[in-house]
């Protein structure tokens, strides 16, 4: 008890609190960021708080990323966090219900079928399942309207995400059960479950009914699939079939079915909390939304032909679009590590011992004015090199070409060491669904601009706030927005 109340003198310094165990949980729990940039500004880069009766120890800034996120296996460990809240809803054996040098073989299966020629598929995928969308909801029919965004975005995510990584098969059980279930799954997510997951909740229930369910439609499927004797399909579940780990073992079809819960999970909350900002920033800035479809016609032509991989390179608003609403909105704002040994902070006295969590929040660097002037203005065009709003350092982001490479097991991938800018993370976890990601986003962006002009609701440029109450950030709702065909004039 005495522990949290009080420092060692090489612990970092305590915010303070009132109440022992409660310590800071609802002044964090209420706003991460703010309170990330009040206490820095307090007491530095480095300090302690409580939450929930545990030490948290919050290290900001380029240096404390790479503290936290490149720090050595022996040091800093994911799955003594993690796995009570993700077991149950992956199931077993894989992410963090297995050691970490499984997990890096699993990451590296998923990464090499994401390849050039699969993108290139996936594509026409995302394009027709957004146009098909807006086609067919009611929300969306006439020439005009107000709708809440959010869920429309979190329908479109998970219809372009199953499409593409997992097969049509999948995709067409959205339109039944697999909807419902995933939202079942979904409850087991909730911050509350750090401390309840085990118990015998109507949630809980729910979630264990639920992972059963899919697992088995994912295994029926697989069966289903070997039976056709399928070749040749361009998704991760086609690919995890025909992946076998350094033992020589094929992945059994258990874990492809919990890889496949892990991967539209980890990507349904990041990409549709990111799609929706995307939305709701267009509407508050309807000269950007109008640049955007100017720059289709000016680079793919008046005519506007069906999108391709390579036209998303050829657009280059449409990425920064993408870039700048991560700053701004990365969806994870806290990333956090258990301490395995005492850990020495560089350049400080500090030693963090074994009883504290760590925890990174790269949105801190992201939004800080020594990396990106006026860094509070979303502005997609300071990431164009002539903007007087660029990056006040040449190297903004993880350079792929540049920059220090480590291989963690799945594929090299840069350090990002230094970096300002990290809303994939860095280092043995970093994120492999980045340039998936990208594609989705990009494609979602390009092929609503084509068809909508957006603007808020009462013509202003205001911008919703945030909601912090589930793990990944996102709009507070009900956020409505005004659409106007651009066909209906
Ligand atoms: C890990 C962000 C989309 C799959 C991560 C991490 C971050 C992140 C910050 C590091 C977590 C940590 O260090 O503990 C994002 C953002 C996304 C996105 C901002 C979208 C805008 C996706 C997608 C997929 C995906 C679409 C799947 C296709 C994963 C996986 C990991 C990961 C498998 C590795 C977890 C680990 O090694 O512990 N992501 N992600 N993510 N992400 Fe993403």
């Amino acid at each position: 008890f005495s522990q949290l109340l009080f420092q060692d003198a090489n612990e970092p310094p305590l915010v303070f609190h009132w109440f022992p165990f409660v310590g800071s949980t609802i002044t964090y729990g209420m706003d991460p960021p703010r309170f990330f940039k009040e206490n820095k500004e307090k007491h530095g880069d480095c300090f302690t708080f409580i939450l929930l009766g545990k030490k948290t120890t919050v290290y900001v800034g380029p240096k404390g990323n790479d503290f936290i996120l490149n720090g050595k296996i022996r040091d800093v460990c994911a799955e003594d966090i993690y796995t009570v809240l993700t077991t149950p809803v992956f199931g077993k054996d894989v992410v963090y219900d297995c050691p970490n040098a499984k997990l890096m073989e699993q990451k590296k299966f998923m990464k090499v079928a994401l390849t050039t020629e699969a993108f290139r598929s996936y594509v026409p995928i995302i394009s027709d399942e957004v146009t098909s969308y807006f086609k067919r909801t009611a929300d969306f029919k006439g020439k005009s309207g107000i709708v809440n965004i959010c869920p429309k975005l979190a329908q479109i995510t998970i219809f372009t995400a199953s499409h593409a990584l997992q097969g049509k098969e999948i995709r067409d059980k959205f339109d039944e059960k697999l909807a419902d279930l995933y939202h079942d799954l979904d409850m087991g997510f909730s911050p509350i479950n750090f401390m309840l997951h085990w118990a015998p909740l109507p949630w809980n229930n729910r979630r264990d009914h639920a992972q059963r369910t899919v697992a088995k439609i994912y295994m029926d499927t697989i069966k289903a699939r070997r039976a056709r004797g399928e070749t040749g399909a361009q998704d991760i579940m086609y690919h995890l079939m025909n992946s076998t780990y350094k033992t020589g073992n094929p992945v059994p079809d258990h874990e492809i079915a919990h890889m496949m819960i892990a991967l539209l999970m980890a990507g349904q909350h990041s990409s549709s909390s990111t799609s929706a900002w995307i939305m709701l920033r267009l509407a508050s800035r309807p000269d950007i939304m109008e640049d955007l479809y100017q720059e289709q016609v000016k680079n793919l032509g008046a005519d506007l032909p069906p999108l391709a991989y390579e036209d998303l390179a050829k657009l280059p608003l449409n990425q920064a679009i993408v870039k700048e609403t991560l700053r701004l909105h990365a969806p994870i704002h806290s990333i956090m590590r258990a301490v395995k040994q005492p850990m020495p902070v560089p350049g400080t006295k500090f030693v963090i011992p074994t009883s504290h969590v760590l925890l990174a929040a790269p949105g801190v660097s992201a939004s800080d004015e020594q990396y990106f002037p006026e860094p509070d203005l979303w502005e997609p065009h300071r990431w164009s090199k002539e903007s007087p709003l660029a990056p006040s350092i040449v190297r903004n982001e993880p350079d792929e070409e540049e920059d220090e490479k480590v291989d963690y097991g799945y594929g090299l991938v840069s350090k990002g060491a230094g970096s300002p800018y990290l809303p994939f993370g860095a280092g043995r976890h970093r994120c492999i669904g980045e340039q998936f990601a990208n594609v989705q986003l990009q494609t979602i962006v390009a092929m609503t601009v084509r068809l909508f002009r957006f603007r808020n609701v009462d013509g202003s440029d205001k911008v919703i706030g945030t909601d912090y109450a589930s793990l990944f950030s996102r709009p507070l709702e009900p956020a409505n927005i005004y659409w106007e065909r651009r066909d209906q004039e």
